[in-house]
């Protein structure tokens, strides 16, 4: 099995998946003990973290947006619901994932996201053809980091938009190890992981501009190429 399978595996364990949505939300109980004792957060800090990354979509937005990878849509689909003009194109890896997303999008009635499943480091779009390239708690997971900024970046429009968060190593201790010695080992994340440092060098060298910041572990940035 190699590493990409072994990571859609992964993603398979975590079911059907009230679970997985509840902890990125911070929203059921269990949800809120994985974020306190994972991430040092608490409801407040996982919105903020989110509304920060997501703060790169101008609202009312009407382009051609990237969202990779998209995961159970838990953060976005609803938000797709008010840019019925967008339009929106998801891709992950994993099609247990992605089915969830899909569901939301159907019960949602929305009919302005093209959902593939795919690999990050080989998308299958031409270059230059998105104005937004959102990617919310995905790069931590890539197996191949390089492929994943270079492709992010060749198939956003020049002056277009790289937005959204993912986990930095060296800003919360405890989160390092949890990190280390759970989810790396189950293969939900996959090393080498960025730090707050290396980030900033990496985005300064690839885009025009860049904000970025950090709640805890998580960095969460705004590119302009
Ligand atoms: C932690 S989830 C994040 C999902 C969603 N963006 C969120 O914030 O809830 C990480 C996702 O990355 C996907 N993934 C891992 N490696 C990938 C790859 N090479 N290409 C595309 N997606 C990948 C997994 O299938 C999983 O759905």
């Amino acid at each position: 099995m190699d590493r990409k399978d072994r990571i859609r595996n992964a993603y398979r364990l975590t079911g059907c998946n009230s679970f997985y949505d509840g902890m990125i939300t911070c929203s059921t109980f269990l949800g809120r003990m994985v974020c306190r004792l994972v991430w040092d957060m608490d409801v407040e800090d996982c919105a903020e973290y989110q509304a920060r990354a997501l703060s790169g979509i101008p609202e009312g937005f009407t382009g051609k947006l990237l969202e990779v990878p998209v995961g159970t849509g838990v953060l976005t689909v609803p938000l797709y619901q008010a840019m019925p003009d967008a339009e929106i194109v998801c891709l992950d890896y994993s099609p247990d994932m992605m089915a969830q997303a899909q569901k939301k999008a159907e019960r949602m009635e929305l009919e302005n996201i093209a959902f593939h499943q795919g690999d990050v480091g080989a998308l299958p779009f031409e270059d230059e053809s998105f104005d937004i390239v959102l990617s919310l708690n995905g790069f931590h997971a890539f197996p191949d980091k390089e492929a994943a900024y270079r492709e992010t970046f060749r198939v956003l429009k020049s002056g277009g938009t790289f937005c959204g968060c993912f986990y930095v190593a060296g800003s919360c201790k405890r989160t390092d190890r949890i990190i280390r010695y759970v989810y790396q080992p189950m293969k939900f994340f996959a090393p080498p992981y960025e730090t707050m440092d290396s980030l900033k060098e990496r985005l300064n060298h690839m885009y025009e501009h860049v904000e970025l910041s950090n709640v805890k572990g998580i960095a969460c940035f705004i590119c302009r190429k």
